[in-house]
This record gives structure tokens, sequence and C-alpha cells, in this order.
């Protein structure tokens, strides 16, 4: 059996194997799936361990997304770009890294028949996860997309790096409550909504427009407060199941050259999380 795998720390809930494993029974593969716990002092070691196993690819997540790539041969531009890598390809013994987790929410985007190239679109969040969505969102085309975060320095620091790519700015989470109605793609990209007290979502939605997508990165709840109140209101709601199973479908892609099967993916996912 050919052998994949994720990398992080800690690893125990990652849903990849079970998605990943469901994949390759559904398509009769040889092939297995395993989360390796790497402690942060030894990705060194962990990557030095694909190279010497022939583990053929590895999905990296928190907190190695950042400290794997020095020990890469290669890495793709817009990993490059967003500076973090999830998804590893051993092309015989040459390892090349790539990042299909911004990659991944546009494809959700595009399969739920959402046209990106007339969308003004607002992140709010400037971390990890809101860097690698707007950047893939910048790359493909949109007419703008806007940086808001409690941090104004952050997310003026993601425009400037998006408008290599599209029409970006920063505005800050006062500004942008209130010109809310200006955008047609709302995405929370904070980790806001993850906790089940919590009584504050990442931006109020009383200036939403009509006809507006909102989508929350996280996928645990299945609906955060925040889309719950989105739906409330009639908006298209995208949760990040679909972020989380495309990244996936992407990596499954690269290491195998076969189409995903996403419905089986995704069923095993929500399964999980039911
Ligand atoms: P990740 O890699 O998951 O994106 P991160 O890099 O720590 O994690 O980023 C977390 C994001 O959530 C940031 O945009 C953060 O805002 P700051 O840059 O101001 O820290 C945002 N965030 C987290 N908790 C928040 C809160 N209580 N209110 C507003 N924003 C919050």
């Amino acid at each position: 059996k050919e052998v994949m795998g994720v990398i992080g720390y800690p690893i125990s809930h990652s849903l990849s194997p079970l998605m990943h494993e469901t994949a390759f029974k559904e398509l009769n593969l040889e092939m297995a799936y395993h989360a390796f716990h790497v402690h942060p002092d030894r990705v060194e070691e962990a990557i030095a361990g694909i190279r010497g196993l022939g583990i053929k690819g590895i999905n990296v997540t928190i907190p190695h997304k950042v400290s794997v790539i020095p020990y890469l041969d290669e890495v793709d531009e817009l990993a490059k770009e967003i500076g973090a890598v999830n998804t590893i390809v051993n092309e015989s013994g040459r390892l090349k890294g790539y990042n299909t987790d911004g990659e991944g929410f546009v494809r959700s985007l595009l399969e739920a028949d959402v046209v990106l190239s007339d969308k003004r679109v607002l992140m709010v969040g400037a971390g990890g996860a809101s860097k690698g969505v707007s950047l893939a969102l910048a790359q493909h085309g949109l007419k703008e997309i806007v940086i808001t975060n409690r941090t104004y320095s952050k997310g003026e620091e993601l425009a400037e790096n998006c408008s290599k790519f599209a029409v970006s700015s920063a505005l800050s989470l006062e500004e942008a409550k209130d010109k809310l109605n200006d955008f047609d793609i709302i995405i929370n990209g904070t980790s806001m909504g993850m906790k089940p007290h919590e009584d504050k979502t990442p931006i109020s939605l009383d200036n939403l427009s009509d006809n507006a997508v909102v989508c929350d990165l996280i996928y645990t709840p299945l609906k955060t407060k925040w889309l719950l109140e989105a739906e409330l209101r009639g908006a298209t709601i995208l949760n990040g199941v679909e972020m989380f199973v495309y990244q996936g479908a992407l990596a499954f892609e690269k290491w195998t050259g076969m189409k995903a099967p996403i419905e089986v993916m995704r069923n095993a996912v929500l399964r999980q999380l039911g």
C-alpha cells in the first residue's frame, strides 16, 4: 500500500484520515492515510522521514504549515505568496509544497455556482486562514477584496499583499460594519464562533445586502451563531466543511492524479460532525 498522511500537533481530532480513507476505498485504491503526531521540534526529522520512508503525500496542519517550508525542495507560487504549505507531494524523492486551503475555498464557491469576477468580497480576519483564502480569491480575479480585522495594521498588510492580484484595501471593523451592504461575499476568517457560549459575532450583519453570500471558515460547529444569523436574514450561507473537503480533494488529486470523489468525502465528514 502507498502511504499518505497528515502531520500536526495535536492531530488526534483531524478528520483528514477518515476523509481520505473513505476516498481511497470508494475508488478501490491500495492506499493508506495515517495521522502523525509531530512535535514542533521534530519537523525537520519528520520531513526527512517522508523521503526516507517513501511516503507519497502529506497534509500539513497547525502548527507546522510555516515551519515545514525550509525543508522542502520546492514550493509552488501561491504557497510561497501565502507563506504556508498544507500539502506536500513526494515526486520520486523531491518534495514539493502546495497550499490547497485557499484554492479549496475558491473551488467550493465555484461549485456553488458563484461567479467571482463581478464580486466585492469582505474578509473578516487577517490570520493564517484569512491570508490563504484572500490571496487565492485575489488571484482568481475579483472585482475587489477588502480586509477588515481587529488589529487594523494586520488587515492593511494583507490588503497590500492582495493588491498585487486584485483591487484591495483595508477597513476598520467599524467602517466595514457600516459599509456591509457594499459586499456580495462576506467571509469570517477569524476564530470567533468556535466557542459554544460566545455571544459576540465577527461582524454585525445589520447592513447585509440582499443576495449576499455569507461564509464561515469554521466547521465546528457546523453553523456558527453568525451563519445562523445570516441564514435568518435570507443570505446564502457556506460553512467551513466545504473548504475542508475541497482542500482535501485538491491534495488527493495531486497525489493520485485522479478526480476526488467529493460526495463521499463530504458525507464522511458530515457524518462524523453530525
Ligand atoms: P488562523 O491561523 O486560524 O487564522 P490566527 O493567525 O491566530 O489564526 O488569526 C486569528 C484571527 O482571528 C485574527 O484575524 C484575529 O484578529 P487579530 O489579528 O486582531 O488578533 C482574529 N480574532 C481572534 N479572536 C478575535 C476576537 N475575539 N475578536 C476579533 N478578532 C479576533
